[in-house]
């Protein structure tokens, strides 16, 4: 049994659901259920917040001690949201770590979905001990991005939104995962649009390391060895867990310096 010590809950919050858990910090594993509930249509943050008190309280942690991360699917600086991509536009300069603290009452730990992702790896998983870049991609309704140098973390670094000069449009609205869903697409046919999309920030960063975390990271199997890269590409060791162990790595105080980095303050 993990000591209570080591506890925190980790809140992931995304455009299409809410994951919540406790996990063991010492171990970097959940301890409890993986609770989720549908991100409420429009994603306003009145019923952003009423969604994350059911899942603390499905946990049974409303009123517990345990140190709480909040990850959400945006630019997050000095605990305010300055974009929302698949979240209502409210959210854009919004003051959202205090929004939580009031409507939680309590503390948080407040950051960027990805970023907190790319945490959760470099403490517990794939990029444990690697040297150099490593660029870990969530992908999901959006595409995350999450930038570690030398084991520092660079936030917000949003690779989602390059531009793909061919339709003008966003990288995430093409390759993301929701894109596959949306047009239909088998691996294949993804996995060619993935092409792209790696190659293109390969060539603009030329990293030492991929990641990929996101829902689909479970079946990297069907598209991951369809690519051609220079770098080496792997799923995160905590699949789409790793923004939940993730936000409540944020919380521990033995590691400050990553909770200072990842929010960006
Ligand atoms: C957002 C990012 C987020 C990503 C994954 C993008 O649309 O701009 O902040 O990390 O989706 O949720």
């Amino acid at each position: 049994m993990a000591s209570e010590k080591n506890l925190a809950v980790g809140i992931d919050i995304g455009g299409t659901g809410i994951k919540g858990g406790i996990v063991d910090l010492g171990r970097g594993e959940l301890v409890s259920d993986r609770i989720k509930v549908s991100t409420p249509a429009g994603a306003q943050p009145d019923d952003i917040l009423l969604a994350v008190r059911t899942v603390l309280d499905t946990l049974g942690v409303a009123d517990s001690d345990y140190p709480l991360g909040v990850a959400f699917p945006a630019i997050v600086k000095n605990g305010r949201t300055r974009s929302a991509a698949n979240v209502s536009d409210r959210w854009i300069d919004f003051p959202a770590e205090e929004f939580f603290e009031k409507g939680l009452g309590r503390d948080i730990h407040f950051a960027n979905d990805a970023d907190v992702a790319g945490v959760a790896e470099l403490r517990f998983g794939a990029a444990k001990d690697a040297v150099g870049l490593t660029i870990l991609t969530t992908l999901g309704t959006g595409i995350g991005s999450a930038m570690i140098y030398d084991s520092t973390l660079i936030p917000n670094s949003e690779l989602g939104h390059l531009q793909r000069a061919k339709h003008g449009k966003d990288a995430e609205a093409y390759a993301a995962y929701s894109a596959m869903e949306r047009d239909s697409l088998d691996w294949e046919e993804w996995a060619a649009r993935l092409q792209w999309y790696y190659r293109h920030v390969e060539f603009l960063f030329s990293p030492d390391l991929f990641i990929v975390g996101g829902g689909v990271s479970k079946h990297a199997d069907k598209f991951l060895h369809l690519l051609d890269l220079k770098t080496p590409i792997v799923p995160a060791v905590h699949r789409n867990n790793a923004g939940i162990i993730g936000a409540a790595a944020l919380s521990l105080g033995a590691a400050p310096q990553l909770a200072d980095t990842v929010t960006g303050a």
